[in-house]
């Protein structure tokens, strides 16, 4: 069935959803806003799609099931609220809110209306994190017991990013990144899969800086650019999370379990290798004598032995392999089978939590207990076993 669906926000993100959705025939996109007068033109334009004249236009189509929320994080809650009021299920890009009160409101508006809301990002239903989970569920490292997570993007204040410029002209919206901050904007990939692993948060540790207050523009008020993060689940697994636009770049996440190691070098693609590496006899005295095991070739070896699906469309997915319409596509599924989506409300109230505590300890506390919880959610259909 088709989910009728209209785009609030036709900045740079905007383009890249417009791509992924030539491989999502299951989507039909209605219209469009944008708050921007010149902006909703050209991207009205280029794509050849319906501009609505106002957003409350666009609220009181009554094809419009659902508003994708592709505002920048600091308009999220009050356009997400418009739209639940306006009885539209929502997706809306991440952070759910920039405030914990504000996503807890739109949880329970969503929830007391019967509507689905949730946020990106949605990589936890591709191909590769779904992999890695069902590796994890069949113990090929034994019991995990530890991750390490990064996602740092290298010194980007002083990349060419007035240069970074989308398909129909948005510039990458380098002041409002650098004063939401990069933890906000990014920890939630990891977080996502690690929540889907392993279940909820219940206590974290967190450190946060402005390494670098002067990123070129007068007046920037800049968020934290450094963080990192110690996470406890309840199975007693434990995670450490480091974000960062300074250090340089790495989108790496390992998984240690007794008997091995799942390793990813590119946390955003969906169709990333997953590597297994198993201890074996030489492993201990490879890790001691590593120049000896290299030359030897003795001691575990990290090569892609996992076979895993392809990744249908990848081609349209840009340099960063991201399939930004999955988690609409999702909820357009439960809403036709009358299910619930894999990605829910409160999970995302979650992991907007973790997010918020991990980048602003300030507010937050070094170390918090963490209560929201969420339903589990379930492998993909085609993922199972
Ligand atoms: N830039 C990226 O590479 C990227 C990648 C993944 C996710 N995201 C997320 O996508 C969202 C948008 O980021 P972006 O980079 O596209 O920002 P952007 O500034 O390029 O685009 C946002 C657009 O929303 C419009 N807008 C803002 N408030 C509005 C409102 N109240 N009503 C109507 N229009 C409004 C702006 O005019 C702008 O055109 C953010 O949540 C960001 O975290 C961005």
């Amino acid at each position: 069935m088709t989910l009728h669906f209209a785009i609030v926000g036709c900045g740079y993100v905007a383009d890249l959803y417009m791509e992924a959705l030539k491989s999502h025939p299951e989507l039909r996109l209605q219209g469009v806003w944008d708050r921007d007068p010149e902006r909703l033109r050209a991207f009205c334009a280029f794509h050849g799609v319906r501009a609505y004249v106002s957003y409350q236009a666009l609220l009181t189509d009554g094809a419009v099931e659902l508003v994708a929320n592709l505002t920048n994080p600091r308009e999220h809650f009050k356009v997400s609220e418009a739209a639940l009021l306006a009885h539209k299920h929502v997706y809306s890009e991440k952070p759910l809110a920039t405030e914990l009160p504000d996503a807890q409101t739109l949880v329970e508006m969503a929830e007391a209306r019967g509507l689905f809301i949730t946020s990106a990002p949605c990589s936890v239903l591709g191909e590769t994190a779904q992999t890695i989970w069902k590796l994890l569920r069949q113990q090929q490292i034994g019991t995990p017991r530890l991750v390490y997570a990064e996602l740092d993007d290298g010194n980007v204040a002083a990349m060419d990013h007035a240069k970074w410029i989308s398909a129909s002209g948005a510039p990458w919206p380098a002041q409002d990144e650098f004063e939401v901050g990069c933890t906000l904007e990014h920890a939630g990939y990891h977080l996502t899969w690690l929540t889907a692993f392993f279940g909820p948060v219940h206590r974290m540790t967190t450190f946060s800086r402005v390494v670098q207050p002067d990123k070129g523009f007068v007046g920037l008020q800049p968020a934290p650019d450094f963080a990192a993060a110690c996470f406890e689940f309840g199975n007693g697994v434990v995670a450490r999370l480091t974000c960062s636009i300074y250090g340089a770049h790495d989108h790496r996440m390992r998984f240690f379990g007794d008997d091995g190691t799942i390793s990813i070098d590119r946390i955003w693609d969906y169709g990333a290798p997953v590597h297994l590496t198993r201890r074996n006899r030489w492993t201990s005295r490879a890790e001691k004598y590593p120049l000896l095991a290299r030359l030897t070739g003795l001691g575990p070896k990290r090569v892609p032995l996992v076979r895993q699906p392809p990744v249908k469309g990848r081609g349209l997915f840009g340099k960063n392999g991201m399939d930004f319409c999955r988690g609409i596509a999702d909820l357009g599924e439960a809403l036709a089978n009358g299910t619930s989506p894999h990605l829910t409300a409160r999970w995302a109230l979650h992991v907007t939590e973790v997010v918020l505590a991990m980048q602003s300890p300030m507010v937050y506390g070094d170390t918090r207990e963490i209560h929201t919880r969420f339903p589990p959610m379930t492998p993909m259909p085609w993922a199972k076993g």
